[in-house]
């Protein structure tokens, strides 16, 4: 939600912003802009509405010389997306630009206050007033940038990553963050800024972290300080070292990041489970669990907190963890959890699971469960993000950069990390035995040969979803382990297609969704030979004797559903618990293909943003 990226250094500022927004792009894409280092006594700042490559054409022509600057891409929270709402936004008299990420909750308060003491605003958003009052603070104290931001600060009630720079000093960038993610490159005299550490992979190799209520000073030539928001004192970081490599940013010679994303699953799930399953299967070692075991012995219960596609991925976890642990295991969304009134103890255990590790909703459920003393695990995949480091413990999953938008090995990698924490506490907590191990240790092992196998399906698919495209309704259907992978696929077809789809448990169907069934509303049955298969083959015989189109996602070989559904595509046998990871990857592609039929722009859905760090 919003990216921001900054940079002091040798080379040209305005060619590292622009790759580092392109790298940001999938946090928010309605509007870009940048604003360079002073010259001729002015900040130089260009916007443009849309995508970054509109602001390179509306840059075409203009000065983008020197070697200090900020920039934004924009997710828009106050305001429509156009040029004069985009970031940077300026102060008063010009000399202060801003660029933020978050939400000013006060701002109409302060905005009013502003205006009475003479200042006026060309923009509708929060970000505007944050600029302004820097100014205000900085001219009323007299005092440098550091102390009007840090002032100003102070009287901000909401979230932010922000940037700041000064017409008057081409050799400084103040930041600070609040409940929104802001990572500083530390390079040979150059620094760089960013809402993640994607724009500064291949650029510089060692980052540090800002912790929330800290401000840094990067100044030119000068070694980073840190400080507290609260005290003013210099706060103790670490440099770390980072992983991530150009290869992993890029499409890889695929045509969208989305199918790059849904075609490496095979290499990502093996990254995933690599040296967490041992002895041919038969023991599951995750340290988060392992180091905690006490917790995992004793808890009375799990709750588990998510949004979107996690969430899906939580109510199949709550499966496999009732079944292996032997505990009940809820599952909320996190934007609800905080407003119901949650009954959560010491003996609970908390799992929180996010892609990003920045969804604002998931993290205030995090705060919410440790203020009631729950022991909180954290399922994330951006390594350093928020969620891991608010957390009692937790597991990456290892998947790499998610860049296209809707989720896809994100979702394959948590159900494994899920499947791995069940099969890992059901040993300590004994309610699980070593055959059953071993069966669902080694198909996993097996996974990536699996999902190689499903991905086979690619040309079916493609014919499918040709078929498909003129349908502006669907239905999914699925049952036990099965029914989140039906939400699971609606929810991909909808978000990249724009085509309305329900998810819904198939028995579920009768008691209303049946009314909707006709031939031009195509059913997607998730039908695996599973202990539910017979009764999911009475739901596909009910859509079709009311003329509805049936596609079946079913086991190889399964001949009774290829004389019942029109169209069957076939995924080999695996242990029910991990039906999902293998029956969500035709789903993926039939949501991709008939998105990109349609002209959709499949990495990056109108209204959509990857990391949601607003409520
Ligand atoms: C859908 C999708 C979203 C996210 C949701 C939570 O494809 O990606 O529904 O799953 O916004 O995001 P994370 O997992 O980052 O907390």
């Amino acid at each position: 939600m919003c990216g921001i990226v900054g940079y002091i250094g040798n080379r040209n500022a305005y060619d590292v912003l622009i790759q580092g927004l392109k790298r940001l792009e999938y946090r928010g894409y309605d509007s870009a802009g940048i604003a360079l280092e002073g010259f001729d006594g002015q900040l130089r700042v260009y916007k443009a509405k849309g995508k970054v490559s509109d602001l390179e054409k509306a840059v075409e022509g203009k000065d983008v010389t020197g070697t200090l600057g900020i920039a934004h891409t924009r997710w828009a929270t106050h305001g429509v997306p156009n040029n004069v709402n985009a970031h940077p936004h300026l102060s008063q008299s010009g000399s202060i630009a801003i660029v933020h990420n978050g939400t000013i909750e006060n701002y109409g308060v302060l905005k009013e206050a502003l205006i009475r003491e003479g200042y006026t605003f060309k923009s509708e958003t929060d970000t505007e007033v944050l600029v302004q009052l820097i100014e205000y603070v900085k001219v009323k104290n007299k005092c440098g940038l550091f102390d009007a931001v840090r002032e100003a600060l102070h009287q901000i009630e909401g979230a932010y990553a922000i940037a700041v720079i000064e017409r008057d000093d081409p050799d400084t960038i103040v930041v600070a963050r609040k409940s929104s993610p802001l990572v500083i490159g530390v390079g040979e005299n150059e620094t760089m800024l960013a809402s993640d550490a994607t724009p500064i992979v291949g650029l510089m190799d060692k980052v540090v972290y800002l912790k929330d209520d800290e401000m840094a000073v990067i100044r030119r030539d000068k070694p980073l300080q840190v400080l507290s928001l609260e005290t003013n004192h210099p706060s103790d970081f670490d440099i770390q070292t980072l992983k991530m490599s150009v290869a992993e940013l890029e499409k890889g010679g695929y045509e969208t990041f989305m199918l790059k994303e849904i075609f490496e699953q095979p290499d990502r799930l093996r990254d995933c489970v690599r040296g967490r399953i041992l002895d041919d299967g038969a023991q599951v070692v995750l340290s988060g669990v392992r180091d905690n075991r006490k917790r995992f012995l004793e808890a009375n219960r799990v709750v588990i907190v998510a949004c979107g596609t996690s969430w899906h991925a939580a109510l199949i976890g709550k499966h496999i963890i009732q079944d292996m642990c032997k505990l009940p295991v809820e599952v909320e969304y996190a934007s609800e959890f905080r407003y119901s009134g949650p009954i959560i103890t010491d003996k609970d255990i908390v799992i929180a699971i996010s892609q990003s590790g920045e969804t604002a909703d998931t993290l205030a459920a995090i705060q919410l469960a440790k203020n009631k003393g729950a022991f909180v695990y954290g399922i994330c995949n951006v390594v350093g993000a928020s969620i891991p480091r608010n957390t009692d413990s937790g597991t990456y999953i290892h998947v790499g950069p998610e860049i296209g938008v809707a989720s896809t090995k994100a979702f394959t990698g948590q159900v494994t990390v899920l499947t791995l924490l069940a099969l890992c506490a059901g040993q300590i907590r004994g309610t699980v035995d070593e055959e059953k191990v071993r069966m669902v240790g080694q198909a996993l092992m097996q996974m990536p040969e699996t999902v190689k196998e499903v991905l086979k399906l690619d040309g079916q698919i493609q014919q499918l979803a040709r078929t498909f495209t003129y349908a502006h309704n669907f239905l999914y259907l699925g049952r036990g382990y099965n029914y989140p992978t039906a939400l699971e696929g609606a929810l991909k077809l909808k978000e990249i297609s724009y085509i309305h789809a329900e998810g819904y448990p198939a028995a579920e169907m009768k008691h209303g969704p049946i009314a909707l069934i006709d031939s031009e509303m195509p059913t997607v049955v998730i039908a695996p030979t599973d202990s539910l298969y017979d009764k999911i083959v009475n739901n596909v015989q009910q859509v079709k004797s009311r003329g509805g189109a049936v596609i079946a996602i079913v086991n190889k070989g399964n001949a009774s559903m290829q004389d019942m559904a029109d169209y069957c595509l076939e995924i080999p046998e695996v242990p029910e618990c991990l039906t999902p990871i293998v029956a969500s990857v035709p789903l993926q592609l039939l949501a991709y293909y008939i998105a990109k039929y349609k002209g959709r722009n499949v990495d990056q859905p109108r209204n959509l943003a990857k990391s949601v760090t607003v409520e």
